[in-house]
């Protein structure tokens, strides 16, 4: 299957009379380079649909890309990286996660949004159903690896509207707000595509590093609904909270998970945290075992003693391409009542920056939200049927 590739479509500043309000990354640097202005409504082409955007997740990606983390040059967490940007911004030709990011964009991975169009020839009986945006693509199908995200390789949800493949929209049936849902996409997807890649079973051992944050938490959920028992690791202040998404045990992120859980005695480490924590994630995995990250949030260079890696027979498992039973059978749990949003705080859209600068802060437990405005007469007007 070779679906289009939305990839290297970016917005037209001089485009068309009918405008959005969006955050536009104007390129790498601080929270100055996230410009709140009034965009083009995209236009759309065959085989896409038109959403209005109800709430947009924040997420690190969108950090990372901002301040070129992705680049070579970087060897800091992401924190740090996002500190060094506000003094000295730097342009990094290999900052984003893929290629070099096409400044401006507009970015925002997380979308929970509503069909207001769809391109002609497309299925008109969907406008108006709830949906969310499966915001990792798998352009040339699920065989091949290449896969690009909405909100980093073209524009994403920051924005009153989206334009997206139509067959990356599942409507999702349940009571949640726009806003919980809007916390699904990257933190869930990226998680339950871990679970899903480490084949995780019922009587297991599994350790999670970074449980009190989006993709952590969500992890967390994901095991535990597949029967496997589950030790989280967490900061002191977000100890109890991250107790009451159902862990077996929670343990101090300070406190040496070596000597409280021991050597060879957990199955699978998820561990979206490394930098100096990564060798005693290998310590604790028993022979056979497997490590499986998708981010690397305190440090992405990690000490590896090959001894450990060949001895031990473990498995060291990269994810970042979502396969593709994973949206859909979120969207399966979400429905079924088998996960819960863990919602810290909504922002408005055009309050970016201070939701980035908390976020940061991780003094939070769950995800960020943002709101887009509602939309004004003449857009309104434009829109009708
Ligand atoms: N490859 C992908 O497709 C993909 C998708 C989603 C996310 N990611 C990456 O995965 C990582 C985690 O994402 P997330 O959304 O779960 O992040 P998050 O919500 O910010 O949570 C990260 C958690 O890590 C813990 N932590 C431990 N040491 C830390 C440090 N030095 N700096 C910051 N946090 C630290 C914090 O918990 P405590 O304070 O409780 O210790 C924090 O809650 C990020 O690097 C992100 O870019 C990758």
């Amino acid at each position: 299957m070779v679906e289009r590739v939305p990839g290297k479509e970016r917005f037209d500043p001089n485009g068309c009379d009918i405008k959005m309000k969006a955050v536009v990354t104007t390129g790498n640097g601080g929270y100055d380079k996230l410009a709140y202005r009034e965009v083009p409504i995209p236009a759309l082409e065959a085989g896409e649909v038109l959403l209005q955007v109800l709430a947009a997740g924040v997420n690190n990606t969108e950090i990372n890309t901002r301040v070129g983390w992705y680049s070579s040059t970087v060897s800091s967490g992401t924190g740090d990286a996002a500190c060094a940007e506000e003094k000295t911004a730097t342009e990094k030709a290999d900052g984003g996660w893929n290629e070099a990011t096409p400044f401006p964009f507009i970015q925002g991975t997380d979308c929970c949004g509503r069909i207001v169009a769809v391109a002609p020839g497309g299925d008109g009986s969907t406008i108006g159903a709830r949906v969310l945006v499966r915001s990792c693509m798998r352009p040339f199908g699920f065989e091949s690896m290449e896969n690009i995200w909405m909100g980093s390789d073209f524009d994403g949800a920051f924005a009153q509207f989206v334009k997206v493949p139509a067959g990356e929209v599942f409507a999702v049936d349940c009571d949640w707000s726009d806003a919980e849902l809007g916390t699904i996409p990257c933190a869930y997807g990226t998680a339950e595509n871990m679970v899903h890649r480490a084949r995780v079973r019922e009587g297991q051992h599994v350790l999670v590093a970074g449980a009190s944050g989006g993709v952590g938490s969500a992890v967390v959920q994901l095991v535990k609904r597949r029967g496997a028992s589950v030790t989280a690791i967490a900061g002191k202040a977000k100890m109890e909270k991250v107790q009451s998404i159902g862990p077996d045990r929670v343990i101090e992120r300070n406190d040496d998970t070596v000597a409280i859980l021991g050597e060879n005695s957990v199955d699978v480490v998820f561990d979206n945290v490394a930098g100096s924590g990564f060798g005693r994630m290998l310590k604790v995995l028993k022979r056979g075992g497997a490590y499986v990250s998708s981010g690397a949030i305190a440090g992405p260079l990690v000490e590896l003693d090959m001894r450990t890696f060949y001895l031990k027979d473990l498995t060291l498992i990269g994810c970042t391409a979502w396969d593709e039973p994973v949206f859909p059978n979120l969207i399966s749990y979400i429905e079924c009542g088998e996960l819960r949003p863990i919602l810290a705080k909504t922002f408005s859209l055009e309050q970016i920056a201070d939701a980035q600068r908390e976020f940061l802060e991780k003094k939070h437990f769950g995800n960020f939200v943002l709101i887009p405005p509602p939309l004004d007469e003449p857009i309104q007007r434009a829109l009708a049927p």
